[in-house]
This record gives structure tokens, C-alpha cells and sequence, in this order.
């Protein structure tokens, strides 16, 4: 994890310690559109989409944050050019094998999160031992959704659930949200505090459906390769200023 400058090192004193997020998760966008502005190939953006990617997880533990998640791949992008598809699954890839030691030093668990039996095997291979490696690591907990969709979670929840009922190991009315929580990807993760979507876009876009129920939404007009440190502080300051109800008065 190196590159990027580490200025605002230590939490920015104008933010509350104890009303930081615990949980923030991020929509990478804008990449394509950074790399267009710079004049050159969109898989340029995907790149230097990492380095930030890797500054905002140092970040997050830096200034005491205990997960970050981070919207890789959803189900909707093997719709783009195959070309930039093989380059993301490839980058993926490299990303995991270069990082993993430093990883390991930093104490960083990581985990994936989605449909990962449609990747590519060796992306498969890579994933399982990164997420082996680092599964006592406790500083922070890192999570990928790559070939993710909130629909798809939701829907393989449901017939999963639904083949224990056929079976008769449990009943329709055992069915809670807890229960409902325990057969998603992300079991035993807890619901983002905070979600941040660069690039101005307003939408959640098949991302954490279930999970954002009561989560903060803050949607900056920088382009993901230009998510630093300053923009993240400005997302942690809008975010203490909003007062979370969770349906109450
Ligand atoms: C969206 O920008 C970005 C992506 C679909 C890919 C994000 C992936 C990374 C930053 C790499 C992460 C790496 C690891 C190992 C987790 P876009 O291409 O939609 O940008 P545009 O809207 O400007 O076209």
C-alpha cells in the first residue's frame, strides 16, 4: 500500500471521535471519466482508482474507522467493453497478490462479498487465499463487493431460506431479520453508517439494498481517482452534522 501522500494523518480535530462512523462504505464512480479528462484510456482511471482506494483504507484506520467497504464490481458491469472487463479482472488480481503482505503488517482482514463463483478461477483462487491469510487480522475490516448486486444477495437469501423450509429445518415464522441478515453475503458485517458515491450520481445502484436501510447518504461531484483525504474529511463533517433518527422522532 504505498503511493498517494500521507497528509491529515491523524483524525482532523474538528471531528467527534465518538460520533465517527463505524462503518463507512464507498461507490467508486468516475473513474472512466477522470482518465478521459486526463487524456487517457479509461483502464488509466481503474488504476489510479486503487491507489486511492488504498489511501482511504489507510485512512479509515489511521483515524480510527472499523470497516470500509468498497463497491468493485457489480453484477450489471461484465455489460462493458470485454476489453476493460479482463483488465479490471486482471487488476484485481495483481492488486491482491502485491497487497496481501502489506496487508498482513497492517493487520487489514479482507473479504469478499457477491457472486464469486462466476470469476475467473485464478481471481477465485486469489481471493480464497487472501481472505484465509487474513482472517484473524483485526485493525480493520476490508471489505470487496465484486460481482455484487443487492438483488441478487437478496434473491439467494430467499431461496436459501427457502430450502431449509422445504426441508423442515425451519419454519415460515422463524423468519426474521436477523435470520434473513444470517443467509446474505454480508453476514456478520455490520450495516454501513455511511455511504459515499463520487462523481455526482444519485443513486444506489443495486448496492447494499437491505443493508442502507438507515444508512447516510453523501454524494460529492469528485471523481473517485480524486477521493482524497480532504474530500473524505468533508464527507465525515457533513455526516456528524446530520442527526440520525432510525425511524424515530
Ligand atoms: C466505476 O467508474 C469504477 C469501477 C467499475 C471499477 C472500480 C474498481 C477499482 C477502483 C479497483 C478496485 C480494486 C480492488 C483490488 C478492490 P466508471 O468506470 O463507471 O467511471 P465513469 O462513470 O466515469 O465511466
Amino acid at each position: 500500500m504505498t503511493a498517494q501522500p500521507t497528509k491529515l494523518q491523524f483524525l482532523p480535530p474538528d471531528l467527534k471521535r465518538e460520533l465517527l462512523p463505524k462503518h463507512v462504505a464507498v461507490i467508486m464512480d468516475g473513474n472512466g471519466r477522470w482518465a478521459k479528462r486526463q487524456g487517457l484510456p479509461r483502464i488509466m482511471g481503474h488504476k489510479r482508482g486503487v491507489d486511492t482506494l488504498k489511501d482511504l483504507l489507510r485512512c479509515c484506520k489511521d483515524w480510527g474507522i472499523a470497516a470500509l467497504t468498497a463497491y468493485a464490481f457489480s453484477t450489471e458491469n461484465w455489460k462493458r467493453p470485454q476489453e476493460e472487463v479482463d483488465f479490471l479482472m486482471t487488476l484485481f488480481q495483481k492488486v491482491l497478490r502485491q497487497e496481501l503482505r502489506e496487508m498482513m503488517e497492517e493487520n487489514v482482514q479482507i473479504q469478499f462479498v457477491g457472486n464469486l463463483q462466476a470469476l475467473p478461477p485464478s481471481l477465485q483462487a486469489e481471493i480464497s487465499r487472501s481472505m484465509a491469510e487474513t482472517r484473524h487480522n483485526q485493525a480493520i475490516r476490508f471489505t470487496v463487493a465484486t460481482n455484487y448486486g443487492g438483488r441478487q444477495e437478496i434473491l439467494q437469501a430467499c431461496r436459501a431460506i427457502a430450502e431449509k423450509v422445504q426441508q423442515g429445518l425451519l419454519k415460515p415464522d422463524q423468519i426474521d431479520e436477523e435470520l434473513f441478515e444470517s443467509h446474505l453475503y454480508t453476514a456478520g458485517i455490520t450495516d454501513p453508517d455511511l455511504l459515499i458515491r463520487t462523481s455526482g450520481e444519485m443513486r444506489l445502484s443495486n448496492f447494499l439494498l437491505w443493508q442502507m436501510a438507515y444508512g447516510e447518504i453523501y454524494i460529492t461531484d469528485a471523481l473517485w481517482p480524486d477521493f482524497d483525504r480532504h474530500e473524505f474529511h468533508r464527507a465525515l463533517s457533513a455526516y456528524q452534522k446530520r442527526e440520525r433518527r432510525f425511524g424515530k422522532v
